[in-house]
């Protein structure tokens, strides 16, 4: 009897935890170069060798610019780069202060879904967001722990725990 009912808890326990932490719902944004807009390009802030490029839709744009939720079923993609080095491993500074693209690492997204929130335990949950990462040729990098960037965006409930909603606005 105790045996069944731990092996049911355990059922429980992956299934649950599958549900919320497998991320398949959010899926490669193939061609997001054209029908997105690159509304911001930068040095990373809180990697230092590393370079970003971030797009998003003209609807998302818009509700950012109006003051108003980003609408359900926007995506965000973030484009992100090695930044170039010298031959000492040193990050290399343009004749504008700034680095330089070298290998094209990862593509990082947002998506915001209708209820996803509900899904997500409280101490994870970034509003409707959730998050996934692919390599530059699509293919989702599934041992990515996304509760790390879960974790990182969740602070930023006043900004919709996007980091450069003013971005998005201007
Ligand atoms: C340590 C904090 C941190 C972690 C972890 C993190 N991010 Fe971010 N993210 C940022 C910052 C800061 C920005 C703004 C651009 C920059 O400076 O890199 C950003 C920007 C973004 C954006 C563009 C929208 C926005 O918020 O401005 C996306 C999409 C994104 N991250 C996805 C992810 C994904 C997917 C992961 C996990 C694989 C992740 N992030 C992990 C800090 C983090």
């Amino acid at each position: 009897m105790i045996k069944k009912a731990i092996a049911i808890v355990l059922l429980g326990l992956t299934v649950s935890s599958a549900a919320f932490a497998d991320g398949e719902r959010v899926t490669y944004p193939k061609d997001y170069r054209t029908s997105l807009e690159n509304y911001l390009s930068l040095d990373r802030t809180m990697n230092d060798d590393q370079v970003i490029r971030l797009f998003t839709s003209k609807e998302a744009l818009a509700a950012a610019k109006a003051g108003e939720k980003i609408p359900d079923g926007t995506v965000v993609v973030a484009e992100v780069y090695k930044a170039k080095k010298d031959k000492d491993g040193k990050v290399i500074e343009s004749a504008l202060g700034r680095r330089m693209r070298d290998k094209f690492a990862a593509i990082a997204v947002m998506k915001k879904g209708a209820g996803w929130g509900k899904t997500i335990p409280e101490e994870f949950r970034n509003g409707d967001w959730d998050f996934a990462v692919f390599s530059p040729a699509g293919e989702r990098l599934a041992k990515k722990d996304l509760n790390k960037c879960r974790s990182c965006h969740m602070p930023l409930a006043d900004t919709q725990h996007l980091f450069s909603l003013e971005h998005m606005a201007q």
